[in-house]
Order: C-alpha cells, then structure tokens, then sequence
C-alpha cells in the first residue's frame, strides 16, 4: 500500500524560538493522533533542521528540506546538498516547488539533476508539479504538467521511481485560498498516475504517493484526502499555525 503523507512546508517563515514554540504544540497535539500509516514530514528552513530534528526526538514526525543544490560538494556559496542533508539525517526534500521554479529559475532539466542527486544520498524527494491559472484557463493544464513529470522524472528507474514522492500543486491555488476542487485534484492526479502507469506499468504506479498542495486547510482536507488518487497534502499556510495543522493531518483517513 502506498504511504499516506501529510507534510508541512513552511518555506522562509518563523524565527528559531517561535519554530521550536509551533513544534512543541504539535507535538502535544498530534501524538495520539499520527495513524500508522500516515507520514508526517515538516520540511523547515534549513538552518532549523537540525535543533527541530533534536527536538522531535524518536517521534513519529520527521523533518524535510525545502530545497538541495544539484551539487555534491564545493564552491557554491549559500547551498545546500542532498548528502549535507544525509549526514543530517534528514529524510525528505521538497525539489521543484512553483516557488523556486519562478523565483530561482529552477527547470526541468536542473530539477532531472536535483532529483538525482537526493535519490544518491537516499534522500526522498517530494517533486512538485502544477500548471499557472492562464495554463488552466487555457485547458492545456494536462500537457503541461506531464512535461514537468516527464521532463524530471522519467529518467529514472522503476526501483528510483518508487522512492520518489509527487506532490501536484496548481499554481493557481498556492497560498491564495483558493484550492483546487476535489474533483479537480482527482483528474489531475488521476492524468499522473496513469502517464506513470503507462512508461512504467500500473504496479509501480500504484505505489507512488502523489500529494496535493494548494491551499489545503482544516476545512477542505477531509475532502481532497478522501479521493482515491491523493495520497496526502503538502500544506503551506495552514502548517504555520499548529491546531490547523494537526487538524489537516486527522483529516487523513
Ligand atoms: P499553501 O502552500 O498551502 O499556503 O497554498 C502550499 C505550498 O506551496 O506547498
């Protein structure tokens, strides 16, 4: 069965003490309440990730990064690589966010690097893809984000591809309030899981976990969580506030 993920991103948000303030009521909060079979991943800024990994302990919540660099090691002043977040045991990255995508340039060529680059240092990436609100309007939303998936992706093996997490995130809904339908996450991830289906057959597809990111609340969760095809949710705003957030993870049945 695939793995249900519920993962935070807090993108540059929180100074240290209100970081470690926000995980410790989490923490109270969420302990009875992680199933079994959800992941919860809180993917911080990076230089919380280690006093936040400490400070989550043996739990069952673990940390994530937002981003690595599509280098090992050397001259690259200001980051961070996929094996620097080994040798910090931190599991999971985020790779490919809208956000990095049209703020840093990032493309599908440099994300094919980057996601193997976090696979090497047996890190898992959590690949994002989603289309603009013109893409959408334009009803070629589809085309657009099979590109994105190819273009990344469809490199790698079927063994490579199943340590790989997707999380579908419309840009049109990030941060705006504005989230997808249940119905309309579905499709989207429905048109994913089949194009993996169709380049590396529907066993290995079915094991793929493909989130949905994009405004996901307290409110919409239980809904979205409940389509066949979303696995979980990368939630942005609403992991800054941790009644929210904890609420968003019991969402998830
Ligand atoms: P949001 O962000 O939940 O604030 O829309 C999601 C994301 O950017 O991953």
């Amino acid at each position: 069965m695939r793995k249900k993920i519920v993962a935070g991103n807090w993108k540059m948000n929180k100074t240290l003490s209100e970081a470690k303030a926000l995980v410790a009521e989490v923490m109270g909060m969420i302990s009875s309440e992680v199933k079994a079979n959800t992941q919860v991943v809180l993917c911080v800024p990076f230089p919380y990730l280690v006093p936040i990994k400490n400070q989550l302990g043996n739990s069952s919540v673990i940390t994530g990064a937002q981003n690595c660099s599509e280098h090992d090691w050397g001259a690259y002043t200001g980051e961070v690589s996929a094996l620097m977040l080994k040798s910090m045991e931190v599991p999971y990255v985020i790779l490919g966010h809208s956000e990095r995508r049209q703020y840093f340039g990032e493309d599908g060529t440099l994300l094919a690097t980057k996601v193997n680059k976090a696979l090497a240092a047996e890190r898992t990436p959590i690949f994002c893809c989603g289309e603009a609100l013109e893409i959408r309007e334009a009803g070629t939303h589809e085309k657009l984000v099979k590109q994105q998936v190819e273009e990344a992706l469809f490199y790698l093996s079927a063994d490579d591809l199943k340590k790989v997490v997707i999380a579908y995130e419309p840009v049109w809904a990030i941060g705006t309030g504005k989230t997808a339908t249940a119905q309309q996450a579905q499709e989207m991830h429905a048109v994913i899981r089949k194009q993996l289906a169709s380049k590396y057959g529907e066993a290995v597809a079915n094991e793929i976990s493909i989130l949905y990111g994009g405004s996901v609340n307290a409110k919409n969760a239980a809904e979205l969580f409940a389509c066949p095809d979303v696995d979980g949710g990368l939630v942005g705003g609403a992991s800054l506030k941790s009644r929210e957030f904890v609420d968003v993870v019991k969402a998830m049945k």
